[in-house]
């Protein structure tokens, strides 16, 4: 059992003082070091990372090193380039290499410093291609939290409210299988009707499809609860993008970087973007966002758009040692994911079989989640119970993270031995079995 002293306390007080209320974790986890599978928090606890530390460290321990060691090499020869008004050698590789690992066509590349960012430059790339003034995007979605990429997040209020006006966005229904807007009777019908929505009602009554500049997509939506859609649904929307000239923008920035077992996820539904956002795992640790636009798309006028640190020689060169290593490993990589993924689908199933409590088990490769539910017959999202979960995981040594009103997101190294994998399953399960027992 962890045991939590003061020095953990007194830095949790200070906090609550001097740093403005955030979306920090509901359990004591106060950081101090992490060795690609382990954490530890600044007492010297020890805790199995299921978190990645929201999806950022997808390569566990050979990961961190190669992101280290090319920080490290770089800090002393240059850390800031002005790259928006100086050439550099290694963004320019970094992107090459980006663009390398991306269906063909594609790119150009621009850099930033977070997902956000980079969904920003896709919003002003969409309107500055296609000359058209309004973007669409999905109810249940985040895309971050400045004023355009939050004008397309909507998985919380909170994250909302009062901060509108926001910016042109129009929204329309993702197809959640386990709790299909539609009501419909199976996977695929959702996502038909999600599709006939869009083609028959808003692009009917509300706006002409010819004033709408790009669709944004998540492959799987992330912070909205780890959903997986229909297959349908991702090719009709491409079919729907081409039939009106819009450009379709893929949200990469969580579930990118192998960590659905493809460097794009949305290369599971065989289907390719116009625009994809990349951030999270691509920096290894460090601030970096990228747009890549294919390139028939074009350039952008001189003087456009820019930012003082995107491309910063710091986060490029922990990238760059990334994107290599993702490129030679690219097969195991794909293959490991693959089999881990399902082996721990399969477990989070028999939890699923086995409790109440679990309403749903998903996922792709390893981007996965369980929901819990009041009863599996309400699917009441059981919000109290979760979060009793994850603090019972905590108390046992095990970092999860929530998502969506009451899942939980399983998203350890991809390189994370089996035998750690499963020794955390032992521990979700075991918190699950206590809360079902003894309630929140
Ligand atoms: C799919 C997706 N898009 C965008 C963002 C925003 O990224 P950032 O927090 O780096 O601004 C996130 C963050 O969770 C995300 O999951």
């Amino acid at each position: 059992m962890i045991r939590i002293g003061r020095r953990v306390k007194g830095i949790i007080e200070r906090d609550k003082k001097v740093i403005f209320t955030t979306t920090r974790s509901l359990y004591p986890f106060v950081a101090d070091r992490f060795d690609g599978y382990y954490a530890y928090d600044i007492e010297g606890n020890k805790f199995l990372d299921f978190s990645t530390f929201i999806s950022i460290y997808n390569f566990g321990r050979e990961g961190l090193e190669l992101a280290r060691r090319a920080i490290k090499l770089q800090v002393d020869k240059l850390m800031h380039s002005a790259f928006q008004d100086f050439y550099a050698e290694l963004p320019v590789v970094t992107a090459e290499k980006l663009i390398s690992l991306l269906p063909n066509g594609f790119g150009r590349v621009f850099f930033s410093n977070s997902g956000t960012e980079a969904n920003e430059d896709a919003i002003k790339l969409a309107r500055l291609f296609t000359k058209r003034p309004y973007l669409l995007a999905f109810y249940n979605s985040f895309h971050g939290r400045s004023l355009g990429s939050l004008s397309m997040t909507s998985s919380k209020v909170a994250q909302r409210a009062h901060l509108g006006p926001f910016v042109g966005f129009y929204h329309a229904f993702y197809p959640n299988p386990y709790r299909c807007p539609f009501h419909s009777s199976s996977p695929e019908e959702c996502a038909e009707e999600s599709l006939d929505f869009i083609e028959n009602f808003l692009f009917r009554k509300v706006v002409s499809p010819e004033e709408i500049a790009g669709i944004f997509v998540e492959p799987v939506q992330g912070e909205g609860g780890y959903i997986v859609p229909p297959k349908e649904f991702i090719i009709g929307l491409r079919k729907l993008a081409d039939e009106h000239n819009i450009l379709l923008i893929d949200d990469e920035i969580q579930a990118g970087l192998m960590r659905t077992g493809k460097f794009v996820a949305m290369d599971h539904f065989g289907v390719k973007a116009d625009i994809y956002t990349f951030a999270k795992a691509l920096g290894g640790g460090l601030p970096l966002g990228a747009t890549v636009a294919k390139r028939s798309l074009g350039d952008t006028p001189e003087g456009s758009h820019a930012g003082t640190f995107g491309g910063n020689l710091l986060s490029i060169a922990a990238s760059n040692a990334l994107l290599d290593y993702i490129k030679r490993n690219r097969a195991k990589l794909e293959q490991m994911a693959a089999r881990k993924g399902s082996m721990i689908l399969k477990r989070l199933n028999e939890m699923r079989e086995s409790y109440e409590l679990v309403g749903d088990a998903r996922g792709l490769g390893m981007m996965l989640a369980i929901e819990l539910v009041k009863s599996k017959e309400s699917k009441e999202p059981a919000t109290k119970e979760r979060e009793a979960v994850l603090n019972k995981c905590f108390e046992k040594g095990l970092i999860l993270l929530g998502s969506g009103e009451s899942s939980i997101r399983i998203i350890p190294a991809i390189t994370m031995p089996e035998e750690l994998i499963n020794k955390g399953l032992d521990v979700l399960e075991e918190a699950i079995k206590e809360v079902s027992n003894k309630g929140a």
